[in-house]
């Protein structure tokens, strides 16, 4: 087992507290920033309810239908592969202004296609924006935010995705009588208007100025951010660990940022493995295998789980910097395992639509406290600053390789185990996710980022910097 004995050497926090009006430029800077999340949420989901009047206006085949809807998750695995690269080399913010383009051009083209290639064009550079976005805002807020209140706000993300999903419910359903899918889609241009706007106004991470050896800038940018006195210590410990690091990814491959690269990959497989992908986009129709007695009603308890995975997430986020990462991340897959195991359960001995309706809002609870936020958190923490894009590509793109596997895979894993036997493969694998957690997660809550990469640094050495 990696062991992270308690605190030893090392940079500590120096960036320890932000004054007020510092404290709110922050604050607001991750709140605009966290608009690309809920673009995120909206553009995934959004597909759903308009998919029926999409296949009937362009006469769609299954197959074709099954392209037209797949083709975003393509768009976003070409997005997070090369968002990296980009966002090293350009800058964050840069990043985040072509996304809110993006995000609004290609929204306004999705809705106005005039058939399934256009409408298939529009929707792949939709998702390539989503996979722009999945890696660009949380690596973004991770290095304007002080380390103490760093989980809350990178959380922020994941809040709004979780919002973003529930628009779209909203939104398709308000259009769904007039069969107006295209407004659907054209929906996306209002948030994606207020992120350009509020990009153009945000200030570029100090982390990444100070790479680019922009010294003062990077300083002000601190300053700005409310690190006050404090401003050239935190500066001074950015330059010293960039002297440390070497360019390209020669550097992951050092004993300690190559456990820090599995851990990053293996997050990400497991926060999709688990399955919470089958209940957010398949969940009327599992609660409709369960016995509810007409779709409309299963909607309805959809929309109500919706509203748990917001609400969750805000308990998660009062609780990342005060409990921590890796207290999270057992709690909530050991209630991920438990309450796939009790779906399963039900769903075997036909306890009815009600009980499987509260063990998946216990599923999706567990999975907000923990597992969904704290991985977007984590992969955004623990890499070092001249490679973090980069090496959140792989970790991102990993997130999405797994979630087109899973949600493919889903309805013929249910054919072929049956709706108990698939739940419980994906209990067993929440079991394996605790343990990868316990044994390989280290707790970065109240450090730099820089104490977490000089952690990795000395890994293996004692004592080490970080606790457990
Ligand atoms: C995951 C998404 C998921 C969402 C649900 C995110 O953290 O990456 O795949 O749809 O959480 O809340």
């Amino acid at each position: 087992m990696v062991k992270h004995s308690s605190l030893g050497t090392g940079p500590q926090a120096s960036s320890a507290r932000a004054s007020g009006s510092g404290r709110a430029t922050v604050v607001l800077t991750a709140m605009v920033a966290a608009l690309g999340g809920l673009l995120f949420g909206f553009d995934t989901s959004v597909i759903s309810g308009a998919m029926l009047f999409l296949r009937a206006d362009f006469h769609l085949s299954d197959v074709q239908l099954e392209f037209a809807v797949a083709i975003a998750l393509a768009g976003a695995l070409v997005g997070s592969a090369s968002a990296g690269y980009c966002t090293d080399r350009w800058g964050r913010r840069w990043m985040l202004l072509l996304t809110a383009l993006g995000f609004g051009l290609f929204s306004v083209l999705s809705a106005l296609a005039v058939g399934l290639v256009s409408f298939s064009v529009a929707r792949f550079f939709v998702g390539a924006c989503i996979g722009v976005a999945s890696l660009t805002v949380p690596l973004y807020i991770a290095e304007m935010a002080p380390a103490p209140i760093r989980g809350a706000l990178v959380s922020l993300n994941q809040l709004a995705i979780t919002v973003g999903i529930g628009v779209a419910y909203f939104v398709d359903y308000a259009f769904a009588a007039s069969e107006s899918w295209r407004w659907m889609f054209a929906s996306a241009v209002f948030p994606a208007i207020v992120l350009l706007i509020g990009m153009i106004f945000l200030s570029e991470s100090p982390r990444w100025l100070a790479r680019k050896g922009f010294r003062d800038r990077a300083l002000e940018n601190f300053r700005r951010l409310g690190r006050g006195d404090e401003a050239e210590a935190e500066l001074a410990e950015v330059e010293s660990a960039l002297q440390e690091e070497q360019e390209g990814f020669g550097i992951l491959l050092q004993p300690g940022f190559r456990v820090a690269v599995l851990v990053g990959i293996g997050l990400a497989i497991f926060q999709q493995i688990t399955g919470i992908n089958t209940i957010i986009y398949y969940s009327p129709a599992i609660l409709r295998m369960s016995g509810y007695p007409s779709a409309k009603a299963a909607i309805l308890a959809s929309a109500i789980i919706g509203v748990a995975n917001v609400l969750i997430t805000v308990v998660s986020m009062a609780l990342v910097d005060r409990l921590g990462r890796r207290i999270l991340l057992l709690l909530s897959t050991a209630g991920m395992a438990v309450a796939l195991t009790l779906i399963g359960v039900a769903f075997y001995q036909k306890a009815g639509s009600i009980v499987v309706f509260y063990e998946v809002i216990a599923y999706v609870v567990s999975f907000g406290i923990g597992l969904g936020p704290v991985m977007w958190l984590l992969i955004s923490e623990i890499y070092p600053t001249k490679i973090r894009g980069k090496a959140m590509s792989l970790a991102t793109l990993t997130v999405w390789g797994t979630n087109w596997v899973v949600t493919a895979s889903f309805l013929s894993l249910i054919r072929a185990a049956g709706p108990a036997g698939t739940f419980w493969v994906y209990a067993c694998l929440c079991l394996v996710a605790f343990i990868f957690c316990y044994v390989l997660v280290p707790e970065t809550k109240g450090r730099t980022l820089e104490a977490i990469e000089h952690h990795w640094r000395h890994f293996g050495e004692k004592p080490s910097t970080l606790g457990q």
